[in-house]
């Protein structure tokens, strides 16, 4: 009897500006879903956000991509929407990029991460969610949980994680995949999964018994509607000990504020803070860049959590390393490698600009 863990999520609106969500829409979606789990199509549920994202961890026996769960969360998504539209709430609908459900929420503004699981005797699950940045910024952490030694003592010490894990690496901008054996395809590997703008690793399964270990959600908003309408602020799920890594080695990655990109305007590149879900606010210069992580233990589909994994003091220096790069970051204002380069900004007035200058450009 399979398990499927969904956790679908979309900003429906901000309140104030960008940097949190106002808490009837925490309500609104609880009332739906509390619905959903009463007619039988749930099992259990958790609602709650990350910056401006309504967050929805879902688990239920209809497996991945199942249409009624899809349209389970857009129809919560519309309905908080138009309490984010009464109150006014920056950005209404924001991520809704389509303006009917079409079957699926994949590809229409909504990011998704599921696996489908059985259930193992003590099933310790950890919900990552991001905001002000986007799907690559799980790259380098998931890297460092399931491949490097350095960080997860499993892989050298644990007979069930000896033998490595398997990535399966997403090429978004080409849509194709592939999976690299870790540890013998590491270095192949980097060489893709270091442009995480372009690269993503979508799933990691384990080389013990081939059972999925964490998943991420890759939706790229720009490239769905071919304009900026904000960052993806990415979530995964990560399944814990045993042949996986301890809860411990999943949370250490983010000991380390790793600069990725989003922050104001999607536009530049910032440290990713570890909070706990009431510092997931991020408000200066709209950041920088939040993750948090909700534990849960499983018992029979039942989410029994959350613990807030990192309101924990052994995070207080990575988030006072994270504000020491934000000001070392800050400074360089409108120049690289602050700012993104030209082309991958998510937001620019360079052809306005350009047009504007057309006649006062002499040739050299
Ligand atoms: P406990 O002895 O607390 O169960 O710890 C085991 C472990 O694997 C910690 O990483
Ligand atoms: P969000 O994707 O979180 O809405 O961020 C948009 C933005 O432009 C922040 O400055
Ligand atoms: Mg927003
Ligand atoms: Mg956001
Ligand atoms: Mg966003």
């Amino acid at each position: 009897n399979k398990l499927t863990i969904s956790v679908i999520k979309a900003d429906i609106g901000g309140w104030v500006g960008h940097s949190a969500i106002h808490p009837r829409l925490v309500e609104v979606a609880t009332e739906e879903l509390s619905a959903a789990r009463k007619r039988g199509l749930l099992i259990d549920f958790h609602v709650t956000a990350c910056g401006d994202d309504l967050q929805l961890i879902l688990t239920h026996r209809q497996g991945v991509d199942n249409e009624q769960i899809h349209k389970l969360a857009w129809d919560t998504f519309v309905k908080g929407t138009a309490v984010a539209k009464e109150l006014h709430l920056y950005g209404a609908g924001q991520d809704l990029l389509s303006d009917a459900f079409s079957g699926n929420v994949r590809g229409q503004g909504p990011g998704v991460a599921e696996m489908e699981i059985v259930e193992r005797t003590s099933e310790p699950v950890l919900v990552f969610m991001a905001d002000k940045t986007s799907a690559g910024a799980w790259n380098l952490p998931l890297f460092k949980m399931f491949a490097d030694p350095f960080t997860t003592a499993g892989l050298v010490i644990a007979p069930g994680m000896h033998q490595g894990f398997r990535f399966e690496v997403h090429d978004i901008r080409e849509h194709k995949k592939i999976l690299f054996d870790c540890p013998e395809d590491l270095y192949d590997m980097l060489m893709f999964i270091g442009t995480p703008g372009r690269f993503t690793i979508k799933h990691v399964f384990s080389r013990a018994d081939g059972t999925i270990a964490a998943v991420s959600s890759t939706e790229r908003l720009s490239l769905l509607a071919g304009k900026y309408v904000g960052k993806d602020d990415p979530v995964m799920v990560v399944r814990a000990q045993q042949n996986f890594p301890a809860v411990g080695e999943v949370l250490e990655p983010f000991r380390y504020p790793w600069i990725i990109e989003g922050w104001m305007r999607g536009s530049h590149y910032g440290p990713l803070m570890a909070v706990p879900i009431k510092q997931a606010t991020p408000s200066r210069f709209d950041g920088p860049p939040r993750v948090a992580c909700l534990g849960f233990q499983i018992a029979d589909g039942r989410l029994i959590g959350p613990r807030d994994m990192f309101d924990d003091p052994a995070f207080e220096e990575a988030r006072r390393e994270a504000n020491q790069v934000a000001d070392v970051l800050r400074r360089h204002g409108p120049f690289e490698p602050h700012r993104l380069p030209l082309e991958e900004m998510e937001y620019t007035t360079l052809p306005q600009v350009m047009k504007k200058l057309e006649g006062r450009w002499e040739k050299l």
